[in-house]
């Protein structure tokens, strides 16, 4: 089964086509980044207008890299949520009107179960049951994962997003958006000596997590020190970060006994958190699956992947072009 996959959830649109028995034939992604640059964030109606502007032309580049004529999928799956509304409906919009006119079924995919299960497009994939740490701009959870659609929230962000912790922290150092990867690679030339910030709920049982504390205890350090620390600080904040997310990992690998640990969402391209979590998994006998690095953000590969496998299954969504703001796994 080809199945054509759309992502418009947030600031990237991603393309690709997911064939069940070839494995991912194609895929694209257009960053928005600079688009929403000079706002410091993502202005959702911008978002919407660019999805409207790549959507079809990279359908037809996909298509093309993967040899296919549009007549040949039998399926497409786009992100029905959660994510921006208006950008959602791009996506869903789209990717309708194309299984209407080709008469095949379109499926409406949860983006963080795509992320979800994004360590499965690689060669060397996790075996059910596992457990997945997801660490996005949006969301912070780890899931017990028995197979596909079967999952088991073991513990969220009881407030900020892992990613929304970077950005804004990334903000506080006036660093450019987003704020992620621009932390990362400050961090780099940071003491790990100077501050020690702390590792939120560490402290106490269960898997839930917490960072706006954290985001708030980086802001009192920065107008304390002043900007001659930003690189000591950035280290700071990531090894907080790191350490806490690590933590709670140890912890679900052993309270489920599982010997895989997923890492996916933008997040997992941070490679002080891989390494992190390699010693941990190692330390509990288990080994960690990552999509590679362009399918850990956002894109199309990982909604064509889930909804192949859903639409696989038999399942098909109603004709209208429903999508959600919010959405529980
Ligand atoms: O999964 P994603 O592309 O979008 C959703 O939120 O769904 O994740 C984006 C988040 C942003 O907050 C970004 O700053 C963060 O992932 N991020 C990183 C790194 N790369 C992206 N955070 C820390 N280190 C990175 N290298
Ligand atoms: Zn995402």
């Amino acid at each position: 089964m080809r199945v054509l996959g759309i992502e418009t959830s947030c600031d990237e649109t991603g393309v690709a086509i997911y064939c069940t028995r070839e494995g991912l034939l194609a895929h694209a992604v257009h960053s928005q980044v600079a688009l929403h640059a000079r706002y410091g964030g993502v202005v959702p109606e911008l978002a919407s207008r660019d999805h409207v502007r790549k959507l079809a032309p990279m359908i037809n580049g996909v298509l093309a890299d993967a040899g296919l004529d549009r007549r040949q999928l039998d399926g497409v799956a786009y992100t029905r949520g959660p994510g921006l509304v208006g950008a959602l409906l791009v996506g869903a919009g789209v990717a309708r009107s194309l299984a209407w006119g080709l008469d095949i079924p379109a499926l409406g995919v949860h983006h963080m179960e795509a992320h979800l299960l994004a360590p499965m497009l690689e060669a060397r994939k996790p075996a059910y049951p596992f457990v997945a740490l997801l660490v996005s701009g949006g969301h912070t959870m780890l899931v017990l994962v028995a197979g596909l659609g079967r999952y088991r929230l073991l513990g969220q962000s009881v407030d900020d997003a892992a990613g929304e912790a970077f950005d804004k922290t990334a903000k506080l150092l006036q660093l450019p958006y987003p704020g992620g990867p621009a932390l990362e690679r400050l961090a780099r030339d940071g003491d790990p000596t100077r501050f020690r910030f702390p590792r939120p709920m560490t402290d106490r049982p269960g898997l839930d997590l917490s960072f706006s504390g954290l985001k708030t205890y980086t802001r009192n350090t920065v107008l304390r020190e002043g900007d001659d620390a930003a690189a000591d600080i950035a280290r700071a904040f990531q090894d907080a970060v790191v350490d806490t997310l690590a933590i709670k990992c140890r912890r679900a690998l052993e309270q489920t006994g599982v010997k895989g640990l997923v890492v996916s969402g933008g997040v997992g391209a941070n490679r002080a958190l891989r390494e992190r979590l390699g010693e941990v998994a190692a330390q509990a006998g288990a080994e960690t699956y990552y999509p590679r690095f362009e399918l850990c953000t956002d894109n199309g590969a990982m909604v064509a992947h889930a909804g192949a496998l859903r639409l696989e299954a038999g399942e098909q969504s109603g004709p209208a072009f429903d999508v959600v703001a919010r959405w529980p796994l």
